[in-house]
């Protein structure tokens, strides 16, 4: 079947059924995704944790958008901002989402372009009436870089919040419950964020994909099958201090010279295990002078792999060698906080729609993992989740260099726009009644 080049199926599509000039909105997206890039911790570089002060900013403007597009919109008890399209005949809700929060030195899309690709989809929809409510959700913080716990935002959504995050202290000593205070948010009720199983028919998260495998086939979009397992750890090296003048090198406990060793196994390690992932990405050390030999080094680990089995087993591998090299090293080795999150599989269902949606604009889509955690790792506890990925160049992510073209954003708002129009029919009480009778 030959595809029409993607412009041309652009003006056939626009002056077809949809009305829809999914270029302009694609422009008008990427160009919001611009603005909320002003809104950053660090002037010069994009940076926005969890319920910092520029994520006041976003809302504000992510609000007035979502108003323009006829959502009525609030911003629940953990920090999420939620606009919500509702339906004169259906009781249960579509979500269509990410998060709005960053890594230090971050791209502009990663997360955002999915919540702004949300209000563009409400845009397209117009007042067409729906059999279901449509909420498109802003998560407060998924990359977990604040306080350390990722998807504190999505894990109010599905229920799996835990009380014991709230006493979660910054690198400042402020806690999660401090910081959703200070926003206004109410600590204590944050079990009213929740929605019931019952009343979700499904989460779907655009995404970009992160990685290089869409440019590589020259896809605009993908259908996502899998999201890998990971474990985030913290661990410490506690070795000794002393002068760096007069301490002999023989007998030193040098915590430093420990975790360097550590963090080249783990490089070691990863290549020997196919598809896994094992990276230190974040590493403090203490006292951290030129002249002082370094007493405490606390440092990163983050390892994921499709297999739980053999994430798990790769981080326990990783751990005795680090227990071993603080021996060689007279130090004291110790796990300060870890956090796992398993594979996590696709609704077939709602992925299957999905993947009709993407074959209706795009053709036969890819489908592939993601090496990327993201909120739908957390709701696709509780609800039948789908992700739909978009190509962007070199795959480049948690950089400044992330990129995406405006045609694949084009592209993924007509699919979501088919995908709510296929869930329409199929959610559709005249459709619902003949299938039950
Ligand atoms: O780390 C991740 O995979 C995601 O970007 N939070
Ligand atoms: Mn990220
Ligand atoms: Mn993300």
């Amino acid at each position: 079947m030959k595809v029409k080049s993607h412009k041309d199926r652009q003006i056939s599509h626009s002056s077809e059924a949809l009305q829809v000039d999914f270029a302009a909105l694609a422009a008008e997206t990427m160009h919001r995704c611009d603005l909320l890039a002003e809104y950053t911790e660090e002037p010069g570089r994009i940076t926005r944790r969890f319920l910092t002060p520029p994520m006041r900013k976003v809302h504000a403007s992510l609000g007035e958008w979502m108003q323009a597009a006829g959502l009525m919109t609030h911003i629940d008890n953990a920090g999420n901002m939620i606009g919500r399209r509702s339906s004169s005949t259906g009781k249960r809700t579509l979500l269509v989402g990410s998060h709005l929060d960053t890594v230090p030195g971050a791209g502009r899309y990663d997360g955002v372009l999915g919540v702004v690709m949300g209000v563009a989809l409400a845009q397209a929809l117009g007042d067409a009436p729906l059999p279901f409510h449509l909420d498109i959700l802003g998560f407060s913080e998924e990359e977990g870089c604040r306080f350390g716990e990722p998807y504190l935002g999505s894990s109010a959504l599905a229920g799996s919040f835990s009380p014991a995050w709230l006493d979660r202290a910054d690198a400042k000593g402020t806690s999660v419950r401090e910081s959703l205070t200070a926003f206004g948010c109410d600590p204590n009720h944050i079990a009213k964020c929740e929605y019931s199983a019952a009343d979700v028919i499904g989460y779907v998260e655009p995404h970009l994909e992160q990685g290089p495998v869409l440019e590589l086939a020259e896809r605009s979009v993908g259908v996502v099958n899998a999201i890998v397992g990971q474990s985030r750890v913290t661990v410490e090296f506690l070795g000794a201090a002393g002068h760096a003048g007069t301490t002999p090198i023989t007998g030193r406990h040098d915590a430093l010279v420990a975790a360097a060793e550590f963090v080249a196994y783990v490089r070691r390690a990863s290549l020997k295990v196919e598809d896994l992932r094992a990276t230190v990405g974040k590493l403090e050390v203490s006292p951290n002078a030129p002249n002082v030999i370094p007493e405490r080094v606390s440092l990163s680990l983050d390892v994921r792999h499709q297999q739980d089995s053999i994430r798990e087993s790769s981080l326990d591998e990783l751990l005795a060698e680090a227990k071993n090299i603080a021996q060689r090293e007279g130090c004291r080795f110790s796990i300060l906080h870890s956090a796992d999150q398993s594979a996590v599989a696709v609704d077939t269902g709602l992925t299957k729609v999905l993947t009709e949606a993407v074959s209706e604009v795009a053709g036969p889509p890819l489908s592939l993992p993601s090496g990327a955690g993201h909120d739908a790792v957390v709701m696709a506890q509780r609800f039948p989740m789908a992700m739909l990925f978009l190509r962007h160049p070199g795959g480049i992510s948690h950089s400044p260099e992330e990129r995406v073209g405006a045609m694949d954003v084009a592209v993924g708002i007509e699919v979501l726009v088919r995908l709510i129009h296929r869930l329409a029919e199929i959610h559709n009480p005249k459709n619902l009644a003949t299938e039950s009778a």
